[in-house]
């Protein structure tokens, strides 16, 4: 497969990408960038999430070219590319690292804090946060000027948009470099500020929280508003299916990310609904039951 890579990333063609943690987004960036002929190196503090972020990836792959969207020999040097390694400090010959591990400020930090003293002098350190201040994880390294947010959507391989998160101290220079990655891998980045939930999830805060409250009405069932939204008002997917794509722990922790943010707003506020599927562990499509239940085969299917 040719490779898309930006040389303007390290100055020579398709840099090696460190990824850190492999759930959910780690697994859909590692086979997006690995397809894009990069090598990469995935890393996960539980050492059994890397190898079974493969075993997804190559039943993603397959899939595709069972479908005829992908050649079989691609599958084999896409899967080839990616090495699940053990310990933070073997990416250090990675020439971007994007950090996609739970959105959670405390462990973000450390993990760029450990990332300073292991990557290169002129490695791009990218977090995939949601909706954490950007900046206040760049403070912890050693480098601000090379952090930045990198925020790929759910899927990864499909999805177009990436919010590219300027911090206060991100270069011009990383910017343009993240910029140009990402436009290298086929996707649309749009720039925009350092502000609590971006711009798409500031926004999709209300398309999940008015629809936790219908349900709590009691007006409506979740398959009817899904439905409503989908045949109505021509969304691709309801609020309760991509709550249960995203993982219901994953957006709720990004809602009380922007409502502590944003002062406690109302608006904002955290649905009832989701802190206690968070605590019963129903996750939706990771853990087989969210709001609709899957079976094996379904949870590993992009829909
Ligand atoms: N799920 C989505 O739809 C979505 C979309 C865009 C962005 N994000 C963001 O991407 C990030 C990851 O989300 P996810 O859905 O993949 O979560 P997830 O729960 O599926 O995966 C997180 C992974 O991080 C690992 N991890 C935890 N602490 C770690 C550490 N210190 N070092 C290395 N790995 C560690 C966990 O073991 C786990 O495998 C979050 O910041 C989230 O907000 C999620």
């Amino acid at each position: 497969m040719p490779s898309s890579a930006d040389s303007r990333v390290t100055g020579q063609s398709a840099p090696c990408v460190g990824v850190v943690g492999a759930g959910t987004m780690g697994t859909g960036i590692a086979q997006l960038v690995a397809s894009h002929g990069h090598a990469v190196l995935l890393y996960d503090n539980d050492p059994s999430a890397p190898p079974r972020a493969l075993g997804a990836i190559e039943h993603s792959l397959q899939t595709l070219a069972a479908k005829g969207r992908l050649e079989q020999g691609a599958v084999h040097t896409t899967l080839e590319r990616i090495e699940c390694v053990r310990e933070l400090s073997a990416l250090a010959t990675a020439d971007l690292v994007i950090e996609a591990a739970l959105e959670d400020l405390e462990i973000k930090r450390r993990i760029f804090r450990d990332l300073s003293s292991i990557a290169s002098a002129t490695t791009l350190l990218a977090t995939n946060t949601s909706s954490l201040p950007v900046s206040s994880i760049a403070t912890v390294s050693t480098h601000p000027e090379r952090v930045i947010g990198m925020h790929f959507f759910n899927p990864a391989p499909v999805m177009d948009l990436v919010e590219i998160v300027r911090a206060s101290a991100s270069s011009e220079e990383t910017l343009m470099r993240a910029v140009t990655f990402c436009r290298g891998l086929g996707k649309t980045p749009v720039v925009c500020a350092d502000t609590p939930g971006f711009i798409v999830n500031r926004v999709a805060r209300h398309f999940y929280g008015e629809a936790l409250r219908l349900l709590a009405d009691g007006s409506c069932t979740v398959a009817e508003i899904d439905r409503i939204v989908k045949v109505s008002g021509g969304f691709r997917m309801g609020p309760f299916e991509l709550m249960d794509l995203i993982g219901i722990d994953v957006n709720y922790a990004v809602t009380r990310s922007v409502y502590e943010q944003f002062s406690r707003e109302p608006r904002f506020r955290p649905h009832p609904i989701q802190q206690r599927m968070v605590e019963a562990g129903t996750l939706g499509r990771k853990t087989g039951k969210g709001f609709y239940t899957y079976d094996a085969a379904s949870r590993r299917d992009n829909p």
